[in-house]
């Protein structure tokens, strides 16, 4: 294992002011989002639409790297180059999701278990070879009634080290990423309970299976109350809860933090970012890796109109630049209140 390889990869993707597009929504999610903006979901559509995003002007300034899903992988601009090789030549380090999804928990009502180590390290070795610099794997736990167990936190960090360590022997760093769900009617207090105790786990079984921290970076939630749980967001005791979560339960030689939206609106996702970074300073470099509090308004305005290209691509800019902006706790909040942005902000 090349240590200090994984470990500047890792820092590239943390850099400051930069962050990751999560654009490796598998076909079926896709197929949700699209569904909600009626647009036809089929392997052009969603070439298409990818395109706008990795090609949009500027972008370069504020993303570090991009998540692909394995179809998007392989598949190339209008222009002609590769994704892959259009995105590393802009200077985006060029991701892979490598999870196979969800399935039940046998055993465990409504908790899942995430598939896909089986050949990973020969599907790993390909993508290394195609120009992958890094990984994601996503394990959910939900809060519930009971839930989640310690059986499905041990199964789901298992996998993730186990996954972790496959992709630091081929020279990819790993995201590993535990995510809490937001949907629930859970209090903020119990967030932050199951979220302090995941990382726990996680990273003692990650040392267990000699995982090198500094070349792997978490992807997490951020400490909320639960989606139904009648409680607004209260963005401050956001910032302080998560921040005090990930100071007390993250090891700081880990090479980096990213947050996922998980459903929050763009506006909660950025201020929320926002305040968390002026918490700092943190032990690491710590950013976004968004889906859809990036894509939501964007994906919106090009079902309005496909054609309006460049419009598009620079309102996904603009989104990339608010994101960078609160990475490094340098949002001015009150932007957001700006007619358009609420327009398109609200969750699809
Ligand atoms: P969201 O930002 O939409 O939660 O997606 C991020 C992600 O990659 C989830 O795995």
């Amino acid at each position: 294992m090349d240590t200090s390889q994984l470990e500047e990869i890792a820092h590239r993707l943390v850099v400051r002011g930069k962050g990751l597009l999560a654009a490796d929504e598998s076909n079926a999610s896709c197929k949700k989002r699209f569904d909600a903006v009626k647009v036809d979901c089929t392997k052009e559509t969603r070439r298409e639409y990818r395109e706008l995003l990795f090609t949009a002007p500027g972008a370069e300034k504020y993303m570090s790297g991009v998540i692909l899903y394995d179809e998007t992988f392989w598949q190339s601009t209008h222009a002609g180059p590769m994704f892959r090789e259009y995105l590393k030549a802009r200077n985006v380090v060029p991701g892979i999701k490598v999870d196979m999804g969800l399935i039940d928990l046998p055993g465990f009502e409504g908790e899942k278990l995430t598939q896909g180590l089986d050949g990973l390290p020969e599907r790993m070795a390909e993508y290394h070879a195609a120009g992958a610099q890094f990984a994601k794997w996503r394990s959910v736990i939900a809060i519930g009634d009971g839930i989640p167990t310690d059986e499905c936190i041990g199964a789901n960090t298992f996998v993730l080290a186990r996954y972790a360590r496959i992709c630091q022997d081929a020279g990819i760093v790993p995201i590993v990423e535990p995510e809490v769900l937001f949907d629930g009617t859970h209090s903020i207090d119990r967030c932050e309970a199951v979220m302090t105790h995941v990382y726990d786990v996680l990273f003692q079984t990650m040392r267990a299976f000699r995982v090198h921290l500094p070349g792997a970076i978490l992807k997490t939630a951020m400490v909320l109350p639960g989606k139904n749980s009648g409680a607004g967001i209260n963005h401050d005791d956001v910032a302080a809860r998560t921040v005090r979560a990930l100071h007390e339960h993250v090891p700081p030689e880990l090479g980096g933090v990213v947050f996922l939206s998980g459903g929050q609106t763009s506006k909660d996702a950025f201020i929320n970012l926002n305040r968390i970074a002026q918490k700092g300073p943190h032990p690491w470099g710590l950013t976004f890796s968004y889906s859809r509090a990036l894509q939501d308004p964007v994906l919106k305005a090009w079902a309005n109109d496909r054609t309006a290209k460049t419009e598009i691509k620079q309102l996904f800019a603009k989104q990339l630049e608010l994101a960078s902006a609160a990475s490094k706790g340098e949002l001015d909040e009150s932007t957001l209140d700006h007619d358009d942005f609420v327009s398109h902000a609200q969750d699809l």
